[in-house]
């Protein structure tokens, strides 16, 4: 059985949300010049594509093959000086028609802006959408993505991060949609529709198993087809079947002896085979390791220069190493893929972005997206007007958030938030704060409180502070980045003494928590709130702000689990690369050297199909804030369970809202498999997200397509739905489900 385009998994979920999920509509009309039959718009882009492949020489094939180099990483060609000032540039073929590719990375807004003098909306980040678990969201996220990325001249975006969080302490995990493969894959599905119908090429990356930052041009990881297939592959195979996106990226390590990007069972038999991918597969920057063994591999297209996939590839074409069969392949996938999207028939053009429109738009994603984890006696909602102090502490409060670093960077306007004016440009690796001020914030939200800031350097000036105020509002944070793995899950800086010191002068203290991963907190019990903001994007403060004193009820559940300690996790340390296995800061050879590939290193991924929540479940391991959880103002009581088996599984339950503020509850169902399937207790097989008044019930329905309830068969190199007893169950986390129903399956 196969995971089919038809997946229906969140019928409900689409009716509730009205997603308008048209594709990219088939633009008929017959405006096309005479001898240029491909620009005939009622034409398929398959027919399109192919119609331009016959008319192509091979050095125009060949120029679409690569992109032209960026600083700092090997050769560039002097046509580079036509770049959009992107990651990624391919020439045009003017002669054609064909536009060129301006390629930008765009993981929560586009990149690049503040050396290019434009601005980009930041939006909470990647893991703070997955929070939300809101489809429609994650298609606004992406829509305002490509919008942006339009205005700014470009038509390719390098967003859709959708790697699974085996390994918390990833410096990307921020970039990632968490640790469980249904819930990744269809919001970055949504993220990619949402581009695409913009006009602009989406991308899926990192395909595949680059779960850490440590030596990733180097690691070898090791892990069985099973365990892949479900957990890591399956969230890019729902998410290419359920979007059409243009591209995918592959990564930068070895999967199972094989660079990703020369690996034939990644690229070919799974990606473009067993899911009939139809877009084109792109290296990783410097991921492209050989000519004939790549593109035989499946992969189309090198980025960013032309090592391989230039001169080096019409020689092998011409002496026959490569047929030239896989060049017309990999040259129909990139023309299909800009046909599709629409980037030749409606080409982006230069404005100005909608910059109160971004604004409203990731402060409605990032309301929906801050995870309430602990409210103890009703703290929360603050009311404004019983407060006659509050204290406002720690990480730059005063001033901005904190935001993700590495290519997924978005530049602030006016600079970074915490350097002296005119020295605010963005370096690599920078902690770039936002300028969304939590004490401006609070002080316009409460504007009769006496609202004071302290910075949090000093723990005993700051529990001073909180000492005489009515609540003290800590703000913490743990910054991370492309380039880089975590020591450690706990907040840096000895922001722990911090919270600790200020939760014993106040009872009444709040955390804030600006994270890009989990993060242990040793104060957990101590303090009455944790509100777990994510990186929040552009207009952070104003919607934690809103949050916080109850003008918005917080919704979000976790994607990711919060372990109580590095201990619990499946690898106790971040595997790093011996020298042999990196290369030197500074080294003008090192293009060369990852080109060539650098000595493998190890990685068992032996925890296996016990991913995430899967983990902690089977291990039976006591955890911080599960996978799934999050609180609301109000409260939510589960009923009525039924289950029917059929074609699809169906499933109707009630949802009341038994408390006093309207919300909106995700309720969330998992599947235990039948004993002898040797998996994990429990997988998400869907979730519905319900807008309740207080008092209000609602009945829900959900369909769960069987596929949902398969496993990898090795052996027969399929899915396959084991015939036996499987146990639903419903609530409102992966630790709360309160209804259970058996169901055979045959
Ligand atoms: C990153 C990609 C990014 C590319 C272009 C690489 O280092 O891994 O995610 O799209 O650079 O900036």
């Amino acid at each position: 059985m196969k995971f089919s385009h038809r997946i229906n998994l969140l019928a409900l979920s689409i009716a509730v949300f009205g997603l308008a999920l048209l594709p990219v509509a088939a633009q008929v009309g017959a405006e096309h010049k005479t001898g240029q039959p491909w620009m005939n718009r009622g034409l398929s882009p398959d027919e399109r594509a192919s119609l331009v492949v016959k008319e192509m020489t091979l050095d125009e094939k060949i120029s679409l093959l690569h992109g032209t180099g960026m600083a700092g990483l090997g050769p560039m060609s002097p046509l580079a000086v036509k770049s959009n000032g992107g990651a990624g540039y391919v020439v045009p073929i003017p002669r054609l028609g064909i536009p060129a590719l301006q390629m930008s990375d765009a993981a929560y807004g586009v990149r690049n802006s503040g050396e290019n003098g434009r601005y980009s909306t930041a939006l909470p980040d990647d893991l703070a959408g997955a929070a939300s678990w809101d489809l429609s969201a994650a298609y606004e996220y992406g829509a305002l993505i490509a919008r942006e990325l339009r205005a700014q001249g470009y038509n390719m975006s390098l967003g859709g991060g959708i790697n699974l969080t085996r390994e918390p302490r990833n410096g990307r995990t921020f970039e990632y949609m968490g640790e469980d493969p249904v819930l990744a894959g269809k919001m970055v599905a949504q993220v990619m529709r949402g581009e695409q119908a913009q006009h602009v090429i989406g991308d899926i990356k990192h395909y595949a198993l680059n779960d850490q930052e440590s030596g990733r041009n180097a690691v070898n990881v090791n892990i069985d087809k099973r365990s892949m297939r479900e957990s890591d592959l399956l969230a890019f195979e729902i998410a290419v079947r359920e979007s059409d996106a243009g591209a995918v990226m592959c990564s930068y390590n070895r999967v199972n002896g094989d660079f990703a990007c020369e690996n034939k069972y990644l690229l070919t038999d799974v990606l473009k085979k067993d899911w009939a991918f139809r877009g084109f597969v792109l290296s990783d920057w410097q991921g492209t390791h050989s000519a004939a063994k790549a593109s035989a591999a499946g992969l189309d297209h090198e980025e960013p220069a032309e090592i391989f996939y230039g001169d080096a590839m019409k020689k092998a074409v011409e002496s026959g190493k490569v047929p030239i069969a896989e060049v017309d392949d990999h040259v129909h996938r990139i023309l299909r893929s800009m046909f599709a999207s629409g980037v030749i028939d409606d080409p982006s053009q230069k404005s100005v972005v909608d910059v109160q429109g971004g604004f409203e738009v990731a402060q409605k994603i990032e309301e929906q997206s801050a995870v309430l984890l602990r409210n103890e006696n009703s703290q929360l909602p603050l009311d404004a007007s019983k407060l006659a102090t509050i204290a406002v502490i720690g990480a730059h409060s005063d001033v901005g958030m904190i935001s993700g670093g590495g290519s997924a960077q978005v530049d602030p306007p006016g600079g970074n938030a915490i350097m002296p004016p005119g020295q605010g440009r963005t370096k690599w690796q920078d902690h770039v704060w936002f300028p969304t001020s939590p004490l401006k914030a609070i002080r316009a939200e409460a504007p009769h409180a006496n609202v004071q800031f302290d910075p949090g350097t000093d723990p005993a000036s700051a529990a001073a502070l909180a000492k005489i105020a009515d609540v003290a509002i800590v703000f913490a944070y743990q910054w991370e980045s492309e380039g880089m793995d975590l020591d450690t899950l706990s907040l840096p800086d000895h922001q722990d003494d911090l919270i600790a010191k200020v939760a014993a002068a106040n009872p009444h203290t709040i955390v804030v928590l600006e994270t890009g991963s989990p993060v242990t907190m040793p104060w957990a019990n101590q303090v009455s709130g944790i509100l777990e903001a994510w990186y929040g994007g552009s207009r952070g403060a104003e919607a934690i702000t809103r949050l916080l004193f109850g003008e918005v009820n917080p919704s979000a559940k976790l994607p990711i689990t919060f372990p109580m300690s590095e201990a619990d996790l499946p690898h106790p340390t971040v595997v790093k690369p011996p020298r042999e296995s990196t290369t030197a800061g500074g080294d003008p050879d090192a293009w060369k050297k990852i080109a060539a590939g650098l000595s493998a290193f190890q990685i068992t991924y032996d925890e296996g199909l016990k991913v995430g929540y899967k983990w902690y479940d089977a291990e039976k391991k006591q955890v911080l804030f599960p996978f799934g959880y999050g609180l609301s103002y109000t409260t939510y009581k589960y009923s009525d369970l039924t289950v029917t088996p059929g074609k699809s599984i169906h499933l109707s339950f009630t949802v009341a809202n038994t408390g006093n503020h309207a919300g909106s509850e995700i309720a969330e169902v998992y599947a235990a498999m039948p004993e002898g399937t040797g998996e994990p207790p429990k997988r998400l097989v869907g979730w519905s997200k319900l807008k309740l008044d207080a008092g209000e019930s609602k009945t829900v329905t959900i369909e769960v397509d069987p596929e949902y309830f398969s496993i990898f068969n090795v052996d027969k190199d399929a899915w396959q739905l084991v015939p036996g007893d499987y146990t639903l169950m419903v609530g409102g986390s992966s630790q709360s489900l309160p209804l259970k129903q058996s169901v055979n399956l045959k």
